[in-house]
């Protein structure tokens, strides 16, 4: 039995107490110190982590067709479809390979806007894509309405900014085709009403005035590129604040456009014809006027117009085209949901934070290196240059709210040219020859 007196006095007892001290001291400094540092080491590395951009500005996404899935797949009944699941465990969404987005992959995604889209297939031209057109825009606002907790319908580059504080994701309407307007000015307007903030001029099927790309590949199309009426179209986009898309378009469509636009444009999914020599892409000529136009060109994840299977593929071109066009000319626009296959890497929404690290490293998935992004540019990437690029479509809207809405129809004549004058749909055609 060893007594408090005993141990007190003793030498070795005393020894071995210090020993004990030193040991407990030594612990309740250097545990808080290592914990410490290695919290630290995880902030540096998020800090420096491409993923992390994506939690200062929003990830602004110029297109998925989500909408489109909805009407094939749910016919647009979407009161009892939940988006806040899993989707590839539903039994038809997980077996289509056009489907990529829900909102638990959205959200891992780090998506802070995106431009849902109205698309309604080139079969509805002359016919019903006005009606179609209108359903899509209704669907996509019911599926915003029914998660609020998680979707907020804006409008405005401050929109999409107001909906990032809350952590809500920004959700804007985008119409894909000119032939959604039935060459009617009235429904590009009442487009606008609606909440629609860009329209692509073509998908792709030509519309009385203007083409699409595939005339591009055509050696016997006859090209018209933008007609004298269709360039009210774009004047008048102007005039409304609707950002004028030239994806799809052909080439001279694009050079048209840019010579005659009042406002900056945006090309919502495209990529590079000089890595890849599709229709689809959009050429170096092209992108040089991009900068004096101070638009933007938001990438396209599709292997068939990247021309490669891997998000090595995808990488490639952001590099090309910030080598023609810098960093202040550059977006995304991954066509989720519009395509039937995806780059290994970038499978789906969830994917775009892989994409941002890759571009921060500054090494493709191969091995072989290229310049590191800077954080200033993944910024511009990920929102700055489409914020940009809309609010200075927006002062134009609101310096040209001096002139009246264009009214004249197209003519006639113009229909004629393009070989379209006798659909049936075309009850008041007799108005357009007079
Ligand atoms: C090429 O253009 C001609 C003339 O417009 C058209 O008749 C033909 O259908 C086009 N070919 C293809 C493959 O689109
Ligand atoms: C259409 O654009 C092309 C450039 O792609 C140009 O060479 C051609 O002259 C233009 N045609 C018309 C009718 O403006």
């Amino acid at each position: 039995m060893v007594n408090l007196r005993t141990v007190l006095t003793n030498p070795k007892y005393i020894a071995v107490g210090v020993i004990i001290l030193v040991a407990i001291l030594a612990v309740a400094i250097a545990v808080p110190l290592a914990v410490n540092s290695i919290s630290s080491e995880n902030d540096a590395t998020e800090e420096t982590s491409g993923r992390s951009v994506l939690d200062e500005v929003p990830l602004i996404d110029g297109h998925n067709d989500l909408p489109h899935n909805l009407y094939r797949l749910e016919h647009n009944r979407i009161n009892s479809f939940n988006l806040n699941r899993n989707l590839k465990e539903d039994s038809k969404w997980g077996v289509s390979p056009n489907s990529h987005t829900d909102i638990p992959r959205l959200q891992k995604g780090k998506v802070g806007a995106q431009f849902w889209v109205a698309y309604v297939e080139c079969n509805t031209q002359y016919r019903d894509a006005v009606e179609r057109t209108l359903e899509q825009i209704d669907v996509i606002k019911r599926m915003i309405a029914r998660h609020p907790e998680f979707f907020e319908y804006v409008t405005s580059a401050d929109g999409i900014m107001q909906a990032f504080e809350f952590k809500k994701l920004a959700s804007l309407i985008a119409v894909e085709g000119g032939h959604s307007m039935d060459s009617r000015l009235s429904m590009l307007r009442i487009y606008y009403e609606l909440g629609v903030r860009y329209m692509t001029l073509t998908h792709t099927c030509n519309t009385p005035w203007a083409d699409a790309s595939p005339v591009d590949a055509n050696s016997t199309a006859v090209l018209k590129n933008v007609t004298e009426w269709g360039k009210n179209v774009i004047w008048e986009m102007n005039r409304l604040g609707m950002l004028v898309d030239i994806s799809h378009v052909s080439h001279g469509v694009m050079i048209d456009v840019l010579e005659h636009t009042k406002a900056p444009v945006i090309f919502s999914h495209s990529v590079s014809y000089h890595v890849n020599p599709h229709h689809r892409n959009v050429q170096d000529d092209v992108l040089e006027r991009l900068i004096a136009n101070n638009g933007i060109i938001m990438v396209n994840f599709y292997p068939g117009f990247i021309g490669g299977e891997t998000i090595d593929d995808v990488v490639h071109h952001l590099n090309y085209i910030k080598s023609v066009t810098g960093p202040d000319h550059i977006g995304i626009g991954g066509d989720f949901d519009g395509v039937e296959k995806t780059p290994e890497g970038l499978e789906d929404v969830s994917k775009y934070p892989d994409l941002f690290d890759m571009l921060a490293e500054g090494a493709y998935r191969n091995g072989t290196t290229f310049e590191a992004w800077s954080r200033e540019d993944l910024r511009k990437l990920a929102g700055l240059n489409l914020l940009r690029v809309f609010r200075a479509v927006e002062k134009v809207r609101d310096a040209m709210w001096i002139y009246p809405p264009f009214e004249d129809l197209i003519p006639y004549q113009e229909f004629v040219d393009a070989g379209v004058e006798n659909q049936p749909c075309m009850s008041d055609i007799d108005i357009h020859k007079t």
